[in-house]
């Protein structure tokens, strides 16, 4: 049971950001793509391919090659961040395309390439987490074979409570603990887990169902997003018929 004390932005501890918005099919270019909105956070996922992979030597026989891309705007941040990949970025990358290969039936594309492009529009912590929510949306928009979504969120510790969904004012506090967290609801698998800060066992599977929980609900906003965005689609049908 996680204590109820008020945050800053008058959230309960184990309430997600408002607004939580996720919003499916957002950039007319791409095969798919979706926002995601976490309060300050927001996050665009875009998904090109399956396509061919150049040079061809690159390519695997038996999957396609998940390629994900974070990257942060210059204007995302308070300090205005110098364009270009930096070691966080390429790192952020790299769990993310990990996960997400955990749930892309990637053998159903056997030599090709997908990719995921990670735009983060503003930054207010928890940018990983949405990025992953929003990858996952951006693939099945895009109608690419998954075993499930995958939403993410991050739990964690600051000013002696337990936290969900923690903002970069609760990140910054003294005692401050930051775990993302992703996982597949139908399996039970978790995908990303990181950890900064000191905490002891009790705390950690405090955080871990918290973020289970945060989780459980981000997963319903991913379906809702979809059946949002098919019924859309199927009433365009209807017009241009
Ligand atoms: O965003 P996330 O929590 O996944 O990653 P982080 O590395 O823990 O960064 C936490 C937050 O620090 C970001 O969301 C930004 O708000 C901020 N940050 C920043 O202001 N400038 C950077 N170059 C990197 C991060």
């Amino acid at each position: 049971m996680v204590k109820k004390i008020k945050r800053s932005d008058g959230r309960a501890p184990d309430e997600l950001r408002k607004p939580y918005i996720i919003k499916a099919g957002v950039v007319k270019r791409a095969q798919g793509s979706a926002l995601v909105q976490s309060g300050k956070t927001i996050v665009i996922a875009a998904v090109y391919g399956p396509k061919k992979v150049i040079p061809k030597h690159l390519e695997d026989r038996d999957k396609a090659i998940l390629r994900c891309r974070y990257n942060m705007i210059t204007f995302s941040v308070k300090d205005r961040k110098k364009p270009g990949p930096d070691k966080r970025s390429v790192e952020i990358s790299k769990v993310i395309a990990n996960a997400l290969s955990r749930v892309v039936m990637l053998e159903e594309y056997p030599r090709t390439l997908i990719d995921v492009d990670l735009e983060v529009i503003q930054a207010d912590a928890g940018t990983r987490v949405a990025a992953l929510t929003a990858a996952s949306v951006a693939l099945a928009d895009a109608g690419i074979a998954m075993k499930d979504l995958m939403p993410a969120v991050a739990a964690g510790r600051a000013n002696g409570q337990i936290l969900l969904d923690l903002t970069k004012e609760e990140e910054d506090a003294e005692d401050a603990v930051d775990m993302p967290f992703a996982y597949i609801p139908s399996t039970g698998e978790i995908t990303l887990l990181q950890m900064d800060g000191i905490v002891d066992l009790n705390e950690i599977k405090k955080m871990i169902d918290l973020a289970k929980k945060g989780a459980q609900q981000i997963y319903e906003l991913q379906v809702k997003a979809l059946k949002e965005r098919y019924a859309a689609l199927a009433t365009l049908s209807e017009v241009v018929k």
